[in-house]
């Protein structure tokens, strides 16, 4: 379960994301859409801890983040829009050194965690090498392990299926649903309206930091008087609001 309430990031003065209010049931997956610079990382950052709201709280799964950081980080896997690795140390390396941060014992039964998530997103044989020579689609799915080592209850990604092969995205996609029926809350960035449309039972719109919709992609149809696709309603929605927003804060 994910509570947003009146969540605020001010940059010298500029409202990047400006009082948004958003409530994600336990086992859904929501998709997090809006245009570049709308305000969909600075929201992501805030969720996973490495931001800090200028206002607001974010609650999840009944608590506040601001009260009890290592609580809420324990239940919550992030994956940050550009991968993060260490690219002298192996896979496995790199997994065992995350599992530390959670403070799982190094057991066989974390063994045997690692070798099944290596599996699950068709890393198995690339265990022992170096990250180093992965390619950038294999980067995106070696922090997708790490990400779900510790068994979150909450994932926190921000887009990814950026770098993905049509193959990855697939499998990416149907990791996602397997952890939703399973009863992880899933939250979302995506530019892919395709992949919103396919895989998310509820969606927001931000634009210049604010919410401008909100619901299943029916309710986003009749708001935006639009009978077809994703990519039309989001068109409509977000018409004539284009990066006026995202200026240099040097020129504000
Ligand atoms: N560290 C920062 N200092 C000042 N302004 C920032 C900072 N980080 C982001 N911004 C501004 O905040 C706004 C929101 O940026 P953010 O990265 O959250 O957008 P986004 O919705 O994730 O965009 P994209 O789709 O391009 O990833 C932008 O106007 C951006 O210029
Ligand atoms: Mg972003």
């Amino acid at each position: 379960m994910i509570k947003l309430i009146n969540l605020t990031k001010v940059y010298r003065g500029f409202r990047a994301v400006d009082g948004i209010n958003l409530e994600i049931g336990k086992g859904r997956i929501f998709g997090f859409l809006g245009p570049n610079g709308a305000g969909k990382t600075t929201t992501i950052r805030m969720m996973a801890g490495v931001l800090s709201p200028t206002e607001g709280q974010i609650i999840i799964n009944d608590m506040d983040l601001a009260k009890d950081p290592s609580n809420v980080k324990q239940c919550v896997g992030f994956i940050p829009d550009r991968p993060f690795v260490y690219e002298k140390l192996a896979g496995t390396e790199f997994l065992h050194f995350v599992a530390g941060l959670y403070h799982l014992d190094h057991t066989q039964s974390l063994n045997h965690r690692i070798s099944e998530l290596l599996e699950l997103f068709e890393l198995g044989q690339w265990g022992e090498e170096l990250i180093e020579s992965y390619s950038h689609g294999m980067k995106q799915r070696l922090v997708m392990c790490a990400a779900l080592l510790h068994e979150p209850e909450v994932l926190i990604v921000d887009e990814p299926m950026v770098g993905l092969d049509p193959k990855g995205a697939r499998l990416v996609k149907n990791i996602f649903k397997e952890q939703a029926h399973e009863g992880t809350t899933v939250f979302m960035s995506t530019h892919s309206l395709e992949v919103a449309e396919e895989v998310c039972e509820e969606i927001a719109i931000i634009q210049t930091g604010r919410i401008i919709a909100k619901g299943t992609a029916s309710v986003l149809r009749r708001q935006a008087g639009v009978d077809g696709n994703l990519e039309q309603v989001f068109l409509k929605l977000t018409e004539g609001k284009g990066l006026a927003h995202a200026r240099p804060l040097s020129s504000h």
